[in-house]
């Protein structure tokens, strides 16, 4: 029988592209799931599959009354309502990111007041310092490691922007409630997720979304030659409900692949699946790119969760692809796109 089966369920930030995901495994496996969102970025079309199988509450978890009603009768939390986008808009909306910590703050404070058995908090590979995410030396990938980032080690404080700091932070806050209170829980270092209902903030769909209305010269921020471990949703979701079930001391594990993919062959991989291709590329170097390198080390998520991730970037670009293409509308793309990059 699923560890989930008949277990009470908050999500927050439950209609988001990931969250949504989560809240249909969760239902599909038998738990009793209530989601808490202001639909500031999240849509109920997100949850379409299981509205009328779960406990929608609309409202701001910046409001306590809110959040503290809606922790009523929870057993597990997962938290991830955050303001929050791709590079387009974490490093236009830095104050907005700093937010996160008002939110993070009182979505503790409430779990621990409610008495919920245990908390799940979606963290992100921005927590480690940004001098590991470097192009390689002497042709040495690096692979990001848990013990990376850490506030209380010298040298391992050095998130990536505001977004990451306030990432950082809402860790520390969830350790300092496992060593006062003993509130079990869990942070899950999300690396560079992509699928199905993702928005264009995001590289993976950006570059999607100008395959798509057939961009030429075709827009590339950067030189193209940074990496990321794009990891599948579905993987991102599996692993973080195991973490969920295995992690109860407030450590965090990296949720992400090993695999370092440059910018440029994510792009050829597009073309070859979509069938378009450009006559000219442009590379535009004066777009926000983020660090240059990303990949995690998978040592913990191997040994605590026994997870590892399963589908190939090849197999998860045909499902996004598909999925975009059949539920998007050409000459609207084209005439939002300035928008779509920068505002979730
Ligand atoms: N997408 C990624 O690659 C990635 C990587 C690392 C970490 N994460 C984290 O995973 C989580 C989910 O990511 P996503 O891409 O699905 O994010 P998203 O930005 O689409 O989702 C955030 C959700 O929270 C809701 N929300 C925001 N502020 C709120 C508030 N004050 N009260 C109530 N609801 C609020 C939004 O409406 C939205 O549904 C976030 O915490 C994000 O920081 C994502």
């Amino acid at each position: 029988m699923s560890y989930w089966k008949d277990k009470h369920i908050l999500v927050t930030g439950g209609a988001s592209f990931i969250s949504s995901h989560l809240v249909d495994k969760l239902v599909a496996q038998g738990a009793v799931v209530r989601v808490a969102d202001d639909l500031s970025s999240g849509t109920l079309q997100n949850l379409e599959q299981s509205i009328s199988q779960i406990d929608f509450r609309e409202g701001d978890l910046r409001d306590r009354s809110f959040t503290r009603d809606v922790m009523q009768n929870v057993e597990v939390v997962f938290h991830l309502a955050a303001c929050h986008g791709g590079r387009g808009f974490i490093d236009t909306h830095p104050a907005d990111c700093a937010s996160n910590m008002v939110l993070d703050g009182i979505v503790f404070d409430e779990a621990l007041r409610a008495g919920v058995d245990r908390v799940a908090f979606s963290s992100s590979a921005c927590v480690y310092p940004v001098t590991h995410q470097i192009a390689p030396v002497n042709g040495n990938t690096i692979y990001l490691r848990e013990a990376w980032a850490d506030p209380f080690k010298e040298g391992c404080a050095f998130a990536d922007g505001e977004y990451g700091w306030a990432k950082l932070m809402g860790e520390l806050t969830l350790q300092a409630y496992y060593k006062q209170y003993g509130l079990k829980s869990v942070a899950c270092r999300f690396f560079t997720a992509y699928g199905e209902r993702e928005n264009e903030t995001h590289a993976v769909i950006a570059l999607i979304a100008k395959a798509f209305i057939e961009m030429d010269p075709y827009e590339i921020w950067g030189n193209g030659q940074q990496d990321r471990n794009f990891t599948y949703v579905g993987d991102i979701v599996d692993g973080m409900m195991l973490a969920a079930e295995h992690i109860e001391d407030a450590s965090p594990v990296n949720i992400g692949t090993a695999e370092h993919i440059k910018i440029i062959d994510l792009v050829h991989k597009i073309f070859e699946i979509t069938g378009f291709q450009p006559n000219e590329l442009f590379f535009d170097t004066t777009k926000p790119v983020g660090v240059f390198s990303r990949a995690a080390d998978l040592t913990e998520a191997r040994q605590h969760l026994n997870w590892e991730p399963q589908v190939s970037v090849e197999e998860g670009l045909k499902r996004t692809i598909e999925w975009y293409y059949a539920t998007h509308d050409v000459t609207t793309v084209a005439e939002k796109l300035g928008v779509l990059l920068t505002e979730r």
